[in-house]
């Protein structure tokens, strides 16, 4: 992909396709205005017989623009301009691409990123856009044999700006932006594979592809004779039951000095049955997605990489397949985790945080600055906050500020749960330190209760992303998310040291 950016009158621009934006009660936005004049009025004209929309989202194609130097315009509906802030930037770009996806175009001049926004300055008006052509562009082909739908064509994008600063500080956003796409490719990628492919093992090989492409980035697998040297008996206990070995996989990118670094952790389950506690049938292939959040803090590492930002990032991804066996786990048993706290499984559907409060302890080996795992944990997130944010939950509110703050900026955005101790409470075990589950009310919360039993002494944050990290229904498919709020936290946390 290739990103520039222009200035100069719209109308005088040779280019296969201009975008262009209308906001309510007819207003051109920039850009519009100059193709419409020199047009004779194309614009306005059909604006007056109401057949271009200014509706958010909407988008219309006209080829032949007589007059102005582009061969086509995409017309797309801004909705009203005194709302018109980043996530209707973002939300206008995508329809503005989708109106092409299946024109000849090659390269388009996209007049959005003029625009001025609320809240949205040009630096980000880059980065979504770049975004927003990465995400365009994205197919999952690989494992059809006939009728693979085409990637679209579009793979060069000017990006208006109003001015010359605004212009490199969109090319600055589109290089972010393009960045995070790398990354959200990565992770979408991993999390769509299916999971007779995707097992710990292949995640542990594409960790291994991905660390060859950088020097500064380097990998450690444990198996799982060196997880059971280490005491790590809650994470293998949930791989018991299944024929593929549990991994934990280490990540790291030193490009930041002698600080300490900030871990990220994901939960990498490849395929959740729900064990002997086995989840019922519908839907269950879905399940092939319980491991979005070692996708996720794998592909925040791949645009790291591709950034090269100077920072340090450790990403750890412990992996397993939750399966019913002779030598599964049972409801009952008690294990006892790398922390030497004891842990009674009263449910092996539970399994996400049986691996994560070994990752989590395991990690504050190498001190982090901060310790974020991310993870499709719980259902119960799904139902408290839906599909539109992940839930956040911490011991450090200012990290968890943090977060929320990155996500809002990247459109990526995130909610926070409280996270009392009459949650941890919930717990209680008659017979071990603490049961692995805390009753239907609060799961989303008791289940990151649970993990903060393991995190006591270091900044730490919970991304529950299991409604945010694929889309159900028609188009079933890994979101990427949540590596742009990511990635956006990482540059935030590097621009307050700089
Ligand atoms: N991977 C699931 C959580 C999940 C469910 C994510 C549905 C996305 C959609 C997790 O391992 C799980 O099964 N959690 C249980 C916990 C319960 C047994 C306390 C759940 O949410 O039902
Ligand atoms: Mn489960
Ligand atoms: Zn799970």
């Amino acid at each position: 992909m290739d990103f520039s950016a222009i200035t100069g009158d719209a109308g005088k621009r040779k280019t296969a396709c201009a975008i262009v934006g209308v906001y309510e009660r007819k207003v051109l936005g920039f850009g519009a205005d100059e193709i419409d004049a020199a047009s004779g009025g194309l614009i306005s004209g059909m604006l007056d017989q109401g057949d271009i929309s200014c509706k958010l989202g909407s988008a219309i194609l006209l080829s032949r623009v007589d007059g102005a130097k582009c061969k086509r315009v995409v017309v797309v509906g801004l909705g009203r301009k005194s709302s018109f802030g980043r996530r209707e930037y973002a939300k206008a770009v995508q329809a503005g691409l989708s109106a092409i996806k299946s024109s000849q175009v090659t390269e388009a001049a996209c007049y959005l990123s003029g625009e001025n926004t609320v809240n949205a300055d040009a630096y980000y008006r880059g980065r979504l856009a770049a975004q927003a052509l990465g995400a365009h562009r994205y197919r999952f082909n690989e494992l059809k044999s006939k009728n693979k739908p085409a990637a679209p064509k579009l793979r060069k994008l000017a990006l208006a700006a109003a001015n010359k600063a605004d212009g490199s500080e969109l090319a600055r956003g589109a290089e972010h932006g393009h960045g995070i796409a790398v990354g959200m490719h990565f992770t979408r990628d991993l999390a769509n594979m299916p999971p007779n492919i995707c097992h710990p093992t292949y995640l542990a090989d594409e960790a291994r592809a991905l660390a060859s492409n950088n020097s500064k980035l380097k990998i450690k697998v444990l198996d799982e004779p060196d997880m059971a040297a280490l005491g790590m008996n809650s994470l293998l206990s949930v791989g018991h039951g299944s024929e593929q070995p549990s991994k934990l996989i280490q990540l790291d990118y030193r490009a930041g000095g002698d600080e300490d670094p900030i871990i990220l952790v994901g939960k990498g389950i490849t395929f959740d049955t729900g064990g002997i506690s086995l989840k019922p049938g519908p839907m269950m292939d879905e399940m092939k997605f319980d491991m979005g959040g070692a996708a996720g803090v794998l592909g925040t590492m791949a645009a790291v990489s591709h950034l090269k930002l100077p920072i340090n990032l450790t990403v750890i991804v412990p992996s397993a397949e939750n399966m019913p066996s002779g030598r599964a786990s049972r409801p009952g048993d008690i294990v006892e985790s790398m922390s030497g706290k004891t842990i009674e499984i009263l449910n092996t559907d539970a399994e996400g945080r049986l691996i994560l409060c070994d990752a989590l302890t395991y990690a504050q080996q190498f001190s982090p600055r901060a310790l974020i795992d991310v993870a499709t944990l719980t259902g119960a997130c799904v139902i408290a906050l839906g599909h539109h944010r992940s839930g956040v939950m911490g011991n450090d509110q200012a990290l968890i500020s943090r977060l929320l703050d990155a996500g809002e900026r990247a459109v990526d955005r995130a909610w926070q749960l409280p996270i009392d101790q009459e949650y941890a409470d919930q717990l209680k075990s008659n017979f071990a330190d603490y049961a692995n589950i805390g009753g239907r009310e609060g799961g989303a919360i008791t289940a990151a209760a649970f993990l903060g039993q393991f995190t006591e002494d270091v900044s730490w944050a919970h991304v529950d992303i299991a409604g945010t990290a694929w889309v159900g229904g028609a188009k079933k498919g890994a979101s990427g998310r949540p590596v742009p709020m990511l990635v956006d936290y990482l540059l935030a946390d590097l621009d307050s040291r700089q």
